[in-house]
């Protein structure tokens, strides 16, 4: 591990499992302060106990404005700053083609995974980063960059949140630097329905032929929000496996 975060706070959304515990484990091990929310105190508690170093579990919607300003409070009350924002709470409750969605779906899955990053990032730079600096980054996903069956609303969502992003980087430029990742199928709850009955030939058409797993994610989100990254903003880093090139199998002979 290169990086050194000692120092630093990180405030991870979305962090009782998956990816976004794997980050705010990476980050923490890296010596940041890091705290982790998810809808529930107890799984925030659960996850902070996870990490290594000073970790703090905060119980926060993230469309709960007042929860998330809560959450900003607390961590600069028992830390002092916030430097790094990970926006990586989302959810898909819209399986299945667009035309057979409904407002409710498309508000909840709208809400959680294109408000809630810019919420948390308006929060966090009126309070921190608009006059110190700071790193974000907005867990977005390859289905933001091609289309695929049964995903379309999720898929916009993340589409939206990767050009948020860029606007974003230009908006808060210089001081705050903004990026997306672009996860392929990594291994967690949310994208079972995705590889849990059909993982060997998935892992064969991708190009590193497996699926992810959280901590691949997480290395590059700590890259991102790293010094090393000082010069990058406004970008959206694919972490796939090579699965958005195409069909590896059929490249091998
Ligand atoms: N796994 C993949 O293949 C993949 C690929 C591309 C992108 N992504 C993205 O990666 C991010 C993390 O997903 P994951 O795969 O790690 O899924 P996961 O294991 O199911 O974790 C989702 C996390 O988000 C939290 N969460 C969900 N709704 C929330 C809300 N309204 N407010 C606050 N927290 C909320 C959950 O916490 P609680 O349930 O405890 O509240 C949990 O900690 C998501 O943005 C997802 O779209 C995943």
């Amino acid at each position: 591990m290169t990086e050194d975060f000692t120092g630093r706070t990180a405030i991870v959304t979305g962090a009782s499992r998956g990816i976004g515990l794997a980050i705010a484990q990476r980050l923490g091990e890296a010596g940041a302060n890091v705290v982790l929310t998810s809808r529930k105190q107890d799984s925030a508690d659960a996850a902070a106990a996870q990490v290594g170093g000073n970790a703090l579990g905060v119980g926060a919607h993230a469309v709960d404005e007042e929860a998330a300003q809560r959450c900003v409070e607390l961590t600069l009350e028992r830390f002092g700053s916030i430097d790094i924002l990970v926006n990586n709470a989302g959810t898909n409750p819209a399986y299945g083609p667009l035309i057979e969605q409904d407002h409710a779906r498309f508000a909840k899955t709208f809400d959680v995974n294109l408000w809630a990053p810019l919420l948390w990032t308006s929060l966090v730079v009126t309070a921190w980063m608009g006059e110190h600096g700071g790193a974000v980054v907005n867990t977005a996903s390859i289905g933001g960059l091609h289309f695929g069956p049964y995903m379309g609303m999720y898929n916009a969502t993340k589409a939206a949140l990767i050009h948020v992003t860029k606007q974003l980087a230009l908006e808060l430029s210089p001081r705050v630097r903004v990026n997306a990742i672009c996860p392929g199928v990594v291994r967690t709850r949310l994208a079972e329905a995705l590889w849990k009955d059909h993982e060997d030939p998935l892992s064969a058409s991708i190009a590193l032929g497996r699926i992810g797993e959280p901590v691949d994610v997480a290395g590059a989100v700590a890259f991102l929000v790293s010094d090393a990254a000082s010069w990058i903003t406004g970008e959206a880093m694919v972490i796939d496996g090579g699965q958005v090139l195409g069909d590896a199998s059929a490249f091998r002979s």
